[in-house]
């Protein structure tokens, strides 16, 4: 699959965003080692605190169904009501999401900017000297 055609994912996952208060759509679509594609929205919350991202809907779903290794993500958002024409990096909430289940110079992260472009980095450029599960290891 082209980065192109994961970007059409992502904006099809953005459709379902629910967002009554913020009123930023964003969608994500998580390809799986597995060649599966993952779906996430955002999900917000009158109390706020709870509201899931998109991209971390897209790993829970996944890794709810027995996927556990990634290869990359494409992450589209913008105002409600329009489409997503603003590039849309990862909170650091998600980015330490990713870095609990992908490897850091292999993970890709695909981010549009509604205009046709768009730019791939690494979960290691997205987030350097990441904490993640082998700092744990003895
Ligand atoms: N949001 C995402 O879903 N992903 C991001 O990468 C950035 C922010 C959501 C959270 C909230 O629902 C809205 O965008 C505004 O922050």
């Amino acid at each position: 699959m082209t980065n192109e055609q994961l970007i059409l994912e992502a904006k099809k996952a953005r459709e379902n965003a629910y967002t009554p208060y913020s009123h930023f759509q964003v969608g994500a679509a998580l390809v799986g080692k597995s060649g599966k594609i993952y779906h996430g929205c955002n999900i917000e919350n009158a109390a706020y605190g709870p509201t899931n991202c998109a991209e971390r809907t897209a790993f829970f779903k996944a890794v709810s169904e027995g996927e556990r290794e990634f290869i990359k993500i494409a992450v589209v958002g913008g105002p409600e009501g329009a489409d997503a024409d603003v590039t849309c990096a990862p909170c650091g909430v998600c980015r330490q999401v990713m870095m609990e289940f992908c490897v850091p110079d292999q993970f890709m992260i695909v981010l549009a900017d509604g205009k046709g472009r768009w730019m791939e980095l690494s979960l290691k450029e997205l987030l350097p000297l990441g904490f993640g599960p082998d700092n744990l290891k003895a």
